[in-house]
């Protein structure tokens, strides 16, 4: 069973959702008066890790929206994000002057990120913003100024809610730090 191989819980299922209902109650105060314009809202996530977050997240926003997706890898030494990202998938929408909230898993490093807010201001969107479900407190980080952050967790290596270790317990509906002994194994 998964929930054998997790060593400390840090984020309950009631707790992330309390949470989200927060930030996305927030996005919508902060939103509604461009919504009322006319001006389109785009909700954007990274596969895979941010699905999970993204899609919790929309159904608290509550205004219209598009949903988009990127696939991106990270080229380096495999553990830790290089900062050279390639694009697998695109999004399918036209970005130009629609105001774009990024929706993201985790800021670790934020090398991943600082390519991506480069690569998407380029595309002239009315605005550009991140929310982060996790911060990482981890030094040097990229400064990457977010919208809303859902947790600050400290630096382990941490999983659930989207968050994988070898493509598993994304299903896990909260945030744990595995056993270390999952690792080793
Ligand atoms: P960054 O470029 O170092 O900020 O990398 C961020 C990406 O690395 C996130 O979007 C996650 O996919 C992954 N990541 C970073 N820390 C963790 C972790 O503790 N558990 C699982 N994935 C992580
Ligand atoms: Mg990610």
């Amino acid at each position: 069973v998964m929930h054998e191989d997790i060593k400390e819980v840090l984020y309950t299922e009631e707790q992330i959702q309390q949470r989200i209902r927060e930030i996305g109650a927030a996005l919508t105060e902060e939103y509604a008066p461009l919504a009322a314009r006319g001006e389109k809202i785009v909700l954007l996530s990274v596969l895979r890790g941010a699905a999970i977050f993204m899609c919790d997240l929309a159904r608290e926003i509550k205004l219209p929206l598009e949903m988009d997706f990127m696939a991106v890898s990270s080229y380096g030494n495999g553990v830790k994000s290089s900062g050279v990202v390639s694009i697998i998938k695109d999004v399918s929408t036209d970005l130009n002057g629609k105001h774009v909230i990024i929706a993201e898993d985790i800021l670790d490093s934020g090398l991943t990120l600082s390519y991506l807010l480069k690569n998407l201001s380029s595309r002239n969107p009315a605005s550009l913003s991140v929310v982060t479900f996790l911060r990482k407190k981890v030094e040097p980080q990229a400064d990457i100024e977010c919208k809303h952050v859902g947790f600050t967790c400290k630096n382990e290596f941490i999983v659930g809610y989207g968050l994988d270790y070898a493509e598993r317990y994304r299903n896990l509906p909260y945030v744990g730090i595995l056993k270390p002994e999952v690792y080793s194994a």
